[in-house]
């Protein structure tokens, strides 16, 4: 969120007013007694605050107290706002566009400037393309001054400000690389009244998986607005995204569960335009404790109608995935209540058939092949949800 972007450039050096977070319309008011003429904000995960009404100008304490009563709980693009940055109103002159990301396709990284910034900076994109310069930086040598230098003469900085705008240049880098952020970008970075550059806004992205070095950034999740069964699956440890179908999906390997998400959708185009409600990829291990943990997530998914468990015993062989699933159904006991299609290949699969023929569990079903088992977890999941079946 803007308000904790901010603190991450406040702690490089970038010119930033930090401004008072609200969580009420008392604490708006109170926050605009100390501050004077304020700037209510929304602060939700997403851009476009201002178009939707987010960014309101409060010119005395009692129109703070007004506007964050407007703005607290509004939707901004299916976020509820539940808190407000009051920050000093700023008399701007222009605002400016910069910001540094990772360029995947490049496998590099690429800074975006341009002096028509502000909040119509999309349409300024498609309609003056030429207005908004894209500088390719080398991730070896990244920016240093004579880069910082190149950056701010390639997007057109004023003359007077060029001095700031290198410095500027050189501590949001900082924070790109001293925060292992993948985005980081001010829109508006604004010129003030007498010749002031400031960072108005401000956007960062992080790398989950620098997390490890930033204990501090565990801080900056937005836990109201994670969807609780993503929350539940990254507590314990699984790779989890939640989709909008009917038929829970649970592989091995991320790539056998991508393919599995292909043959479900195609095979649902058959059984009433079922799809897959989950990606879940178990990973290596496939002890009963991380079936459960799976199916657990997995079976708290109302939408859920049928399940499918693809997976190719490798170092894990077969047997170790069947008497995980033997004890997960002991574990969750009744709460597994919906019908389990289980495909296994690979590494001593003829044994973990063999226990899963024994146990004989009344809600699964073996099937030999991916392509098969698909076809019938898909029409499981297509009866169940006319209320035939299960
Ligand atoms: N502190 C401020 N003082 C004055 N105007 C502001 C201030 N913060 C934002 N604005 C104005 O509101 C616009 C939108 O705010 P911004 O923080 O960029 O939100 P968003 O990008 O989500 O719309 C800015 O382009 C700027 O014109
Ligand atoms: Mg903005």
């Amino acid at each position: 969120m803007e308000y904790q972007a901010k603190e991450l450039f406040a702690k490089h050096d970038v010119p930033v007013t930090l401004g008072i977070v609200a969580n009420t319309p008392d604490e708006a008011k109170v926050a605009a007694e100390q501050l004077g003429v304020v700037v209510v904000k929304a602060q939700v995960k997403a851009g476009g605050r201002g178009k939707a009404g987010g960014v309101k100008l409060a010119k005395t304490p009692d129109e703070a107290f007004d506007h964050a009563s407007n703005i607290l709980g509004m939707q901004i693009k299916g976020l509820t706002v539940n808190r407000v940055l009051i920050a000093p109103a700023a008399s701007i002159q222009e605002e400016y566009y910069f910001s540094f990301l990772l360029d995947r396709a490049n496998r590099s990284y690429l800074c975006i400037a341009s002096v028509e910034g502000g909040v119509e900076i999309e349409e300024v994109a498609k309609t003056n393309p030429d207005a908004v310069k894209q500088i390719p930086i080398d991730a070896g040598t990244g920016v240093d001054e004579a880069k910082a230098r190149e950056i701010v003469a390639e997007a057109g900085f004023p003359e007077a400000l060029v001095e700031q705008a290198v410095t500027t240049v050189l501590t949001l880098w900082k924070v790109f690389v001293e925060e292992d952020a993948t985005l980081v970008e001010v829109n508006p970075l604004a010129r003030l009244e007498g010749d002031i550059l400031e960072a108005l806004d401000g956007k960062v992205s992080l790398d989950e998986n620098a997390e490890f070095r930033h204990e501090d950034h565990a801080a900056f999740e937005d836990k109201a607005a994670a969807d609780p069964l993503e929350a539940k699956a990254k507590e314990k440890g699984l790779n989890y995204v939640k989709l909008d179908g009917e038929v829970g999906i649970i592989g091995n390997g991320a790539g056998l569960v991508m393919s599995t998400l292909d043959v479900v959708a195609y095979a649902g185009e058959k059984h009433g335009g079922v799809k897959p409600a989950n990606f879940l990829d178990i990973g290596g291990g496939a002890s009963a404790q991380v079936m459960a943990d799976g199916l657990d997530v997995i079976l708290n998914d109302a939408q859920v109608k049928s399940v499918f468990v693809n997976v190719f015993g490798g170092i894990t062989s077969c047997d170790a995935v069947a008497n995980g699933i033997v004890g997960a159904l002991d574990i969750l006991g009744d709460e597994a209540s919906k019908p389990l299609v289980v495909r296994l290949d690979g590494n001593n699969v003829e044994e973990g058939r063999r226990i899963l023929n024994e146990k004989n569990h009344p809600l699964v079903t073996l099937v030999d092949t991916m392509d098969g088992a698909a076809d019938r977890a898909a029409e499981l999941a297509n009866t169940s949800s006319n209320g035939e079946g299960a």
